[in-house]
């Protein structure tokens, strides 16, 4: 295999960046001396924004066996990032067509059945192992990748290693009032707010839109102004379609202004939606409506990176909860992408939270205390609650939540409110 040689900047590890969805890919990266997973998309083409606010070395691509657009796709990679080594791993029968690629110093990897090997081969030109410096297993200890975050429980002490990905957070509940918008409108505030990331919230409930009323953003163009531009995404500027929330920076899609122009959104319409969202932005935050089985809940289940699962502690909404498990097992959601998130927990309260875990199938959870005065006041105000007092529990809780969805935002929490919020749990949680 003709080699790239990649370009060690100064003493430090390979910084590298895997564009493919097979995750072995990033195993491999992970498993190799000297290299350190700097960013991960799933789509190819979605790298191409994102590697623009990393520092990365090296890029894993994979192609998707269409000579022209592979060819294309990493041309332009190299005209953009010239600094950058490019993997191209693409099927056997399209790599001797491809080889022509190598003169502009992509190096095409047949893909085998050892991905891992080929990853190793990209960076045998670095020789000796780097000295002094840990394994990159030891080193990515802390990088925050979905499924070991996810089946890893609470984070781990100490730095965490910043990985960009491409995220999407559907945000859901069979059961209506449960706190689906509070959550959808605190995260993607308190990522946007928290990190240099481009994160958007789209309102996908589609006949009762309120996330302009959570972020007090009641003027301006609506999903349904976006529809006749749609076939035209990639060639138009969409910006204009979005809405930004001063006080954090976030891009809202608002939802359709009334419940009847929400049927002028069709299947079509919300693919093209969410496929111009995944172009352009890093997070992807979805709200969405009170439903379990519809078309657009599967396609937003089916999307997401994380679904988070809002369920309050009555019996209604935990038989609806379980209903929407079940649903998600049959689509094919694998468990850990699932985070439960029981809402409105107070003090003595019917069921713990290992209890609704455990009726729920579910392993990673997190609680968030009832407050509904504060709760309340935020939405009438507008005024999303990360942005306000950050010791309430109540906002502990949103902005640890925060940091499970968006690796390397570090939590706020002060460590009187850490006590208090412990306390609540210890009592609340029993
Ligand atoms: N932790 C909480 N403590 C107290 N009240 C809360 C909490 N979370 C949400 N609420 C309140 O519950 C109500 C419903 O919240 P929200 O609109 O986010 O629910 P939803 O699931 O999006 O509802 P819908 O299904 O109608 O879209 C709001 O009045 C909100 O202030
Ligand atoms: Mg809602």
């Amino acid at each position: 295999m003709p080699r790239q040689a990649v370009e060690r900047t100064a003493s430090g590890p390979v910084r590298v960046f895997v564009a493919s969805p097979d995750r072995s890919l990033l195993e491999a990266v992970l498993a190799t001396p000297g290299c350190i997973l700097v960013g991960h998309v799933e789509q190819p083409e979605h790298c191409l924004p994102i590697l623009g606010q990393v520092a990365a070395d090296a890029l894993v691509l994979a192609g998707d066996g269409r000579e022209d657009e592979d060819a294309l796709l990493a041309r332009h990679l190299r005209l953009i990032y010239p600094r950058l080594a490019v993997a191209l791993i693409v099927p056997e029968m399209v790599a001797t067509a491809l080889a022509g690629l190598e003169n502009l110093g992509v190096t095409v990897v047949p893909r085998g059945g050892n991905p891992g090997g080929a990853i190793s081969q990209l960076f045998a030109p670095l020789g000796e192992p780097l000295q002094g410096l840990p394994a990159a297993r030891e080193m990515a200890a802390d990088v925050a990748l979905p499924s070991r975050r996810l089946s890893g429980g609470p984070p781990a002490p100490g730095p965490v290693q910043r990985i960009l990905t491409q995220q999407v957070i559907t945000v859901c509940s069979p059961k209506g009032g449960v706190g689906k918008t509070l959550v959808a409108t605190n995260l993607a505030v308190a990522v946007a707010s928290r990190t240099p990331a481009r994160v958007v919230l789209a309102d996908l409930d589609l006949n009762s839109s309120d996330v302009g009323v959570h972020l007090d953003l009641l003027e301006g163009p609506t999903l349904v102004d976006v529809l006749p531009y749609l076939p035209e995404v990639g060639t138009v500027d969409m910006a204009r379609f979005v809405v930004t929330h001063r006080p954090s920076g976030l891009n809202v899609l608002l939802g359709p202004a009334r419940p009847e122009l929400g049927g002028l959104v069709k299947m079509e319409h919300l693919r093209r939606i969410l496929d111009w969202l995944r172009r352009e932005y890093h997070f992807v935050f979805l709200d969405t409506p009170p439903d379990g089985t519809s078309e657009l809940m599967q396609e937003c289940l089916q999307v997401a990176s994380r679904v988070l699962l809002v369920t309050t502690t009555d019996a209604a909404s935990l038989r609806q909860a379980r209903m929407a498990v079940d649903n998600m097992r049959r689509l094919g959601v694998p468990g850990d992408r699932v985070i439960l998130v029981v809402n409105q927990v107070y003090d003595g309260g019917p069921v713990s939270l290992r209890e609704v875990q455990g009726f729920l199938g579910l392993g990673t959870a997190a609680a968030l205390v009832s407050d509904r005065r504060l709760a309340d006041t935020a939405v009438f105000d507008g005024r999303p609650l990360v942005l306000g007092a950050q010791d309430h529990p109540l906002v502990v809780s949103l902005l640890s939540l925060a940091g499970m969805v968006c690796p390397g935002l570090i939590p706020h929490s002060p460590p009187d409110s850490r006590r208090r919020l412990f306390g609540w749990v210890r009592r609340v949680l029993r």
